[in-house]
């Protein structure tokens, strides 16, 4: 038999993704994007992002069939982001789903945001995700690190984030800087003309305590935290106010990044060579961070592990990668979910 036409709808955040897939090749990857309308606000206003999802909807479906070549009868099956992430944005993308579903008869699937980052890893090469797979995931809403078995049924939780995602650790840093939304790029940049050694910053749930060992873990030993690393930033940029000297962006910025590097890379590699393992696929829009991959690529390395990191545009929200989860789930004749499931904002993996 052919293999199934997928497509995959996704409205977790700020951003309307719909791609459409056949088998394990990727036809299109459509996305419309509300950040613009977020930026003078300097974050992700749920009221807004939900009203962009009810008017990028049709026409991205519409793009996105255009853009494969397809028509919405040839589709197979629908996948859908059912959680987790913001609750109204969530509803909006589980509601035009099941609508469109219902309207053309295609069996729909319920998708969890966070397994489907991992499907980026089925597109393309035979479909076929490396044994011994973990996941780092890095964005405004998502900070973690996955055990992944087997992605249908086997993706297990090992550390994440106990307050801010590594993203809105960014972004708000950057706010303290004076720079622009989102803050990721801009504190990239700064950084690369900073000292990443001016400050001393906390590295979060490192020491000993919460780390433990290997035999007597801690009780965060994979636990990232970087609210008390923006609240450090936030006394060294008051002392500078308080001079009546110019804040030195750059050297902040780069003792900055520096101290978040430090922690997502060091806590990365340790769950890794702890669960055996040795390939490891980075997600989320942080994953666009140069000095990032450029730490967790070398720090893996010495341990053997090896980094795979997709396009930014698959590493972002998107609608292939649910349907490329979709898909699979097609293939290994998993009965659909049906309509009668709903929006889940902290769906756990
Ligand atoms: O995955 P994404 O586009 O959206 C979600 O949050 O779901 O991630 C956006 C986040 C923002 O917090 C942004 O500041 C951050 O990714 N970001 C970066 C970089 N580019 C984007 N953070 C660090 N360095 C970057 N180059
Ligand atoms: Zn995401």
């Amino acid at each position: 038999t052919a293999d199934p036409l997928v497509m995959g709808i996704e409205s977790s955040c700020d951003e309307t993704g719909v791609g459409i897939v056949r088998g394990t090749e990727l036809l299109t990857n459509t996305v419309s994007s509300s950040m613009a309308e977020h930026v003078r606000f300097g974050g992700v206003i749920p009221e807004i992002a939900s009203r962009a999802h009810l008017e990028a909807f049709v026409p991205t479906v519409r793009t996105a069939l255009a853009d494969a070549g397809v028509r919405m009868a040839e589709i197979d099956a629908i996948a859908v982001t059912s959680g987790p992430g913001l609750a109204g944005a969530l509803m909006v993308g589980v509601a035009a789903a099941k609508a469109l579903a219902v309207a053309t008869g295609k069996p729909l699937y319920a998708i969890n945001h966070l397994v489907a980052h991992v499907g980026v890893g089925l597109l393309g090469d035979g479909g076929e995700l490396p044994p011994h797979l973990g996941a780092l995931l890095v964005s405004g809403g998502h900070t973690e690190i996955l055990a992944v078995q087997d992605i249908t049924s086997d993706v297990r939780l090992l550390g994440s984030t106990i307050d801010d995602a590594a993203g809105e650790a960014y972004d708000k840093v950057a706010r303290l800087l004076g720079l622009s939304y989102p803050g990721g790029p801009a504190i990239d940049r700064a950084a690369a003309e900073g000292d990443p050694e001016a400050f001393s910053f906390p590295r979060g749930l490192t020491a000993g305590k919460y780390m433990g060992s290997a035999e007597n873990p801690g009780p965060h030993r994979y636990d990232m935290s970087f609210s008390g690393l923006k609240t450090a930033v936030a006394r060294v940029v008051e002392t500078f106010h308080a001079a009546r000297r110019p804040i030195p962006v750059a050297d902040v910025a780069a003792s900055f990044q520096e101290s978040v590097v430090d922690v997502i890379s060091r806590k990365t590699v340790l769950a890794c060579t702890e669960h055996g393992i040795t390939t490891l696929l980075m997600g989320g829009g942080v994953a666009a961070n140069s000095r990032l991959r450029e730490v967790v690529t070398q720090r893996c390395a010495r341990h053997g592990i090896t980094v795979v990191v997709p396009p930014l545009s698959l590493c972002t929200d998107n609608g292939a990668m649910v349907a490329a989860l979709g898909s699979r789930l097609v293939a290994q004749g998993v009965a659909p979910t049906g309509i009668a499931f709903t929006a889940d904002p902290g769906l756990p993996v």
